[in-house]
């Protein structure tokens, strides 16, 4: 018999908590959409207790060139649960290239010689040791996997299947609540090659369209599927190829990099609490910098410090920069760096603080849900669940 009540459902529909991972995701990475989306998805499913039984909650591969935010992601997920990027167990696979190795991993079986001293990395405590009341998820991170060894493929191919792992002393390790990430930048020579004829981290905003970026997509799956088996690739539940960035990308990594030092000079323990501005010559310069074809965004930080952070801290402890401070950065007709206290009292006038990269952050996310409304969801490169 049919019921008088018919109601349409939205599956669309993301719960807040969902949301706001995606949301927090989204102010600390940038222009890697997949990425964030692959990794939202796979949290909404793990809330809604629907993730495969005996398995990780996810098992996700990263590819793509170096510094375009393969490990910021995983750090971004686990600022975004725990409040600490650092919360997250990561295992170097370049450490493990000999077999023997793998002990440091799991611990010696009985009678081994250093059966006693060896305290392997991935014990149960080890995962669980950030958990809290309502968050019961742990972040496992096999950073350039490409680089192991074969028996720390054993071990990975056992983990990806079956969620468990026994250690040297039999104990056994339940990794069901797992998010379980790999990365690899293999094929990344390859996908340089095909932007600015072998300029592989664009500057030039115009020279990548989307046809490059499906080429690079698929250039680095098929060295994946060369260089790895198919019963690995079999586990891997999502894998995304990250993009090469845009200058575009690169100007807002440079602004939540300078928002982070603001946030550093708010919280100092100098308490001396003021607000710096760049200007958009001394942007420029920072990126020019900190990014370049072969390392992408990574020495981005590292010219923040050298170029603005240092210079700012002898402001500070000379007592040039005082509470409420605004204080301008700026280059002179010389081309000489300047800082100029444009105002006093300054405070709130608070240019990177994560507020407005939140209000962004929720716009941004908001168009995208409504995007994919009515469009259906589109099928992820080796997406084996969707
Ligand atoms: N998409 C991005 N969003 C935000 N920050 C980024 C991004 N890409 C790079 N960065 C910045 O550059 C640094 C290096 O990036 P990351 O370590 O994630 O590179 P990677 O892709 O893992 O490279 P590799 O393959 O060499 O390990 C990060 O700590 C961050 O400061
Ligand atoms: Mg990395």
């Amino acid at each position: 018999m049919k019921s008088g009540l018919c109601l349409a459902l939205d599956p669309t529909l993301r719960s807040n908590d969902a949301e706001q991972f995606e949301q927090s995701l989204r102010r600390q990475v940038a222009g890697q959409d997949e990425a964030i989306e692959k990794v939202a998805e796979i949290y909404q499913m793990f809330l809604a207790g629907l993730n495969p039984v005996g398995r990780p909650v996810g098992n996700l591969l990263f590819l793509g060139p170096t510094g375009s935010g393969k490990t910021r992601v995983v750090e971004a997920v686990a600022e975004a649960l725990f409040g600490d990027s650092h919360a997250c167990v990561k295992i170097d696979c370049a450490e493990f290239q000999h077999s023997h190795e793998i002990a440091k991993l799991i611990g010696s079986p009985p009678g081994y010689l250093g059966h006693r001293e060896t305290h392997p990395l991935l014990t149960q405590e080890a995962l669980n040791q950030w958990h809290t009341e309502t968050c019961k998820v742990s972040i496992l991170l096999f950073d350039e996997i490409e680089k192991a060894s074969d028996s720390l493929w054993q071990l990975l191919l056992g983990i990806l299947d079956k969620g468990t792992l026994t250690l040297g002393d039999n104990r056994r390790v339940d990794l069901s609540q797992c998010l379980i990430f790999m990365t690899s930048n293999l094929g990344a020579n390859e996908m340089n090659g095909l932007v600015d004829g072998g300029m592989g981290f664009n500057r030039k905003v115009a020279t990548i369209d989307t046809r490059v970026d499906e080429k690079m997509g698929h250039t680095a799956m098929e060295a994946a599927r060369r260089k790895f088996s198919p019963e690995f690739m079999n586990r891997i539940d999502k894998i995304v190829v990250f993009r090469s960035l845009r200058h575009e990308h690169l100007e807002k990594i440079l602004d939540m990099e300078l928002g982070q030092v603001q946030q550093r000079i708010l919280k100092s323990a100098a308490g001396v609490p003021f607000v710096f501005q760049c200007s958009q010559r001394i942007k420029e310069h920072l990126l020019a910098e900190g990014t370049d074809a072969k390392y992408g965004a990574r020495h981005l930080k590292r010219a923040i410090e050298r170029n603005l952070v240092f210079p700012l801290a002898n402001l500070v402890a000379t007592g040039q920069a005082r509470p409420g401070d605004l204080i301008k950065v700026d280059f002179d007709d010389a081309g000489k760096m300047t800082f100029v206290r444009e105002a006093e009292n300054a405070l709130p006038v608070t240019p990177y603080l994560p507020e407005k990269a939140s209000e962004a952050a929720m716009a941004q996310s908001a168009a995208m849900r409504s995007a994919r409304v009515g469009t259906g969801r589109v099928p992820a490169t080796g997406d084996r669940r969707s």
